[in-house]
């Protein structure tokens, strides 16, 4: 049977590279995004694209007119700040657009594959690295509702379906991320610095975290729609970096000797996040394939030809 398979929130960052690794492979692709965070990076070319609300009878109508053989849900209002901020908002598109999908891939008969969030997860737990029965200790809005999302997925998947796995992952990180929201340190980094704005340090940056590279990510999304595995799963390389050495090393790429601003940890931050990527390894023969100095190089790269800068240099 020819693999079709929709994917909510294509449009946007790890959406965009996960659309590619698809198509690419020879699947049909129906991105379904209300494009409200689409990535600076183009879409491929010949997948077919609804403009809809995942938490809308549209983005279903669509989903059961595709007949996917899988589902990839990654649509997701992602910033932690603005669950804080917009608690119902997060809820609504975070919770409800997953059980409007969960529903249509049930209607349609298909497996879905979520994406959750190691860090929003796990918290600030003391088991490093993290696993994945590690108690769930979530310390936001956002973590609370991709642990729903799990909890849905486990519910649907033991009363008929659909059958799917939530993947955890790291910090994601590389081209097309958004380098001008309120998260993702290495695209807001090489944003600032090649625009000639001083790198931003939280607290004193020891807090470190798993970086994973977004063609990692797409893959492991590959294998985990044509797997059979359910339950939920760590992606991420198992290695963890301070947040002070990813901006050093990034510093480093782009020739830059100025200043630093330091700004306050934000109150609840988690201060170590490293996740255990045994199970990936074993039951998806999955593994992490671009190392972290590889993986800033390319992302530089990517947003220096986006803005045509050169090296930044001292300030
Ligand atoms: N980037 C990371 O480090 C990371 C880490 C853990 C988990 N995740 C999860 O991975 C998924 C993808 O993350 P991303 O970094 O690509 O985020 P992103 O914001 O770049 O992509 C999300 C996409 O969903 C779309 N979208 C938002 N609300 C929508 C709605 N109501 N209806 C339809 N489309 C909607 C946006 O337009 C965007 O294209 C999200 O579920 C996110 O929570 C990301």
């Amino acid at each position: 049977m020819a693999e079709r398979v929709v994917v909510t929130g294509g449009a946007g960052f790890i959406g965009t590279h996960s659309v590619d690794a698809l198509m690419d492979d020879g699947a049909a692709v129906l991105v379904i995004d209300d494009m409200s965070h689409a990535s600076t990076r183009a879409l491929h070319a010949s997948c077919d694209v609804v403009v809809a609300d995942v938490e809308g009878e549209d983005a279903r109508d669509a989903i059961g007119r595709f007949d996917p053989t899988a589902i990839l849900h990654l649509a997701a209002q992602g910033g932690v700040n603005r669950s804080w901020r917009e608690p119902t908002v997060d809820v609504r598109i975070n919770v409800l657009g997953t059980v409007n999908v969960l529903q249509a891939a049930r209607d349609a008969g298909c497996r879905v594959v979520l994406a959750s969030s190691g860090g929003a997860v796990y918290g600030a737990t003391d088991v490093l690295p993290a696993v994945e029965d590690t108690p769930p200790a979530p310390r936001s809005p956002y973590g609370v509702a991709k642990l729903s999302m799990e909890t849905y997925l486990g519910m649907f998947a033991r009363t008929g379906g659909p059958e799917g796995i939530a993947l955890r992952y790291g910090n994601v990180y590389g081209p097309g991320q958004d380098g001008t929201g309120e998260a993702g340190v290495v695209a807001i980094t090489c944003t600032r610095v090649l625009s000639r704005r001083p790198p931003r340090l939280r607290g004193d940056g020891a807090q470190t975290r798993d970086f994973v590279y977004v063609t990692d990510v797409a893959a492991a999304n590959l294998f985990a729609l044509r797997s059979a595995i359910s339950g939920v799963m760590n992606i991420g390389t198992g290695v963890e970096t301070s947040v002070r050495e990813v901006i050093e090393r990034i510093c480093a790429i782009a020739e830059y000797h100025g200043d630093t601003e330091m700004v306050p940890l934000p109150p609840g931050e988690v201060r170590r996040s490293r996740l255990a990527v045994d199970l990936a390894r074993t039951e998806l023969a999955w593994q992490p394939r671009v190392a972290l100095d590889d993986g800033l190089a390319r992302t530089y790269a990517y947003f220096s030809d986006a803005t045509g800068a050169q090296p930044s240099g001292q300030l």
